[in-house]
């Protein structure tokens, strides 16, 4: 078996859980780190065996690399994925593709044109649950969706590059773009319209703001809503969440989501007892009532097994097979575009936008 060759730029918090999970798989040979920490790159290169490199242009010139992770700060991916693509390599690529619309057009653009493999890594609609999400909509059971929502309080991002807009794209494109991008994907609708509120911000470090608040008018009548705030949970110094432990009720972080249907509705909270319920609709008239129809417990499950799945599996059969990932380039790029319309709306204050689409 031919094995893919890949390199990882960026191995940070993201990039380094990318490196480890790609070496282990059997179909790929994982030689190069690159990034521009040389401390973090030496302890990498030495732990691992492999070569290292603070400039990706060493990867983009290695014809012996046909695919690279690319999980840098995110004003550096449109200019690595381009050059990478345009070098023949095919890209699997952290969220978002790039933090302006302009990037992000002309990465996918080139991705066609180069005929390459792009994909974005936007997990969640590959993770066990909504997998599970999906059959239980498609199956029928809780009839058309009417109505989504979605509530997450975690704490700041760490480290700072991620509060800058220009470095990171907004709360959207870092946070949210994970939520609107499930709600496309389970609901088979595109977003029509978006309001976003967003007040002024808290956190010191951010140069916009760490909470906001969104409505999405979707296809079918579907109206969304999605909470997302930064500043009512506890992280431990690194900014990273650890399992269990950080995710304690009195720690302040919460993440569930709700899908209500015309025959009954979900309700998902993955954490503290990590349980999907189900609910269905009796009676008739003033005897109409929501009724309990089961429970479903992924508590044997990990969280981030439950939530961020490995897509790394399919973007290496895509590779293998030649065909697109699960999210073709241009699908990532309508969740791009929503999310640049609701950056729009927070900006002005509420504003109904239409997302902006070729
Ligand atoms: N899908 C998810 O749920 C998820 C979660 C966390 C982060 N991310 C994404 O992953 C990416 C990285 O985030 P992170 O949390 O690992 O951040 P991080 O700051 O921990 O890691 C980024 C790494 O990139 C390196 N870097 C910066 N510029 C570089 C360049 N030009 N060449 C090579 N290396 C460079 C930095 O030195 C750092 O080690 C971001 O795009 C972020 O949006 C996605």
């Amino acid at each position: 078996m031919q094995k893919i060759r890949m390199a990882a730029v960026g191995c940070g918090q993201a990039g380094y859980g990318h490196l480890e999970t790609f070496m282990a798989q059997p179909e790929v040979s994982l030689t190069v780190a690159v990034d521009i920490d040389e401390k973090r790159l030496e302890e990498i290169s030495k732990k691992h065996n492999i070569d290292a490199s603070t400039d990706y242009r060493d990867v983009i010139k290695d014809d012996g690399i046909n695919a690279v992770i690319i999980a840098s700060s995110n004003e550096t991916h449109p200019g690595i994925a381009i050059e990478a693509m345009k070098a023949g390599k095919h890209v699997f690529c952290e969220k978002p593709i790039a933090p302006t619309l302009e990037e992000c057009r002309e990465v996918v653009s080139i991705a066609r044109k180069h005929q390459r493999i792009f994909h974005t890594h936007f997990e969640l609609r590959h993770s066990v649950v909504p997998v599970r999400i999906k059959e239980i909509i498609d199956s029928g059971e809780i009839g058309q969706i009417r109505s989504m929502n979605l509530v997450h309080y975690r704490g700041p991002f760490r480290p700072a590059w991620k509060g800058q807009r220009k470095l990171s794209g907004g709360l959207t494109l870092m946070e949210t773009c994970h939520a609107i991008d499930l709600f496309r994907h389970l609901s088979g609708c595109d977003v029509e319209e978006v309001f976003s509120f967003a007040p002024p911000r808290v956190i010191p470090y951010y140069d916009y703001p760490d909470t906001e608040y969104l409505v999405l008018r979707m296809g079918n009548g579907i109206v969304s809503h999605i909470t997302s705030c930064h500043t009512r949970s506890v992280t431990d110094k690194e900014g990273g969440f650890k399992d269990d432990e950080c995710y304690e009720e009195q720690y302040g972080h919460q993440y569930e989501y709700s899908i209500l249907g015309t025959k009954g509705s979900l309700r998902y909270k993955p954490l503290r007892g990590s349980r999907l319920f189900v609910y269905g609709f009796e009676g008739e008239g003033e005897g109409w009532d929501c009724v309990l129809r089961r429970t479903e417990d992924f508590s044997h499950i990990s969280y981030n097994e439950q939530i961020h799945g490995s897509d790394r599996r399919e973007f290496i059969d895509a590779v293998m097979e030649g065909r697109d990932t699960y999210i073709t380039p241009e699908d990532s790029l309508r969740t791009h575009e929503v999310c640049f319309a609701v950056e729009e709306s927070g900006d002005s204050g509420g504003r109904g936008i239409v997302p902006d689409r070729l």
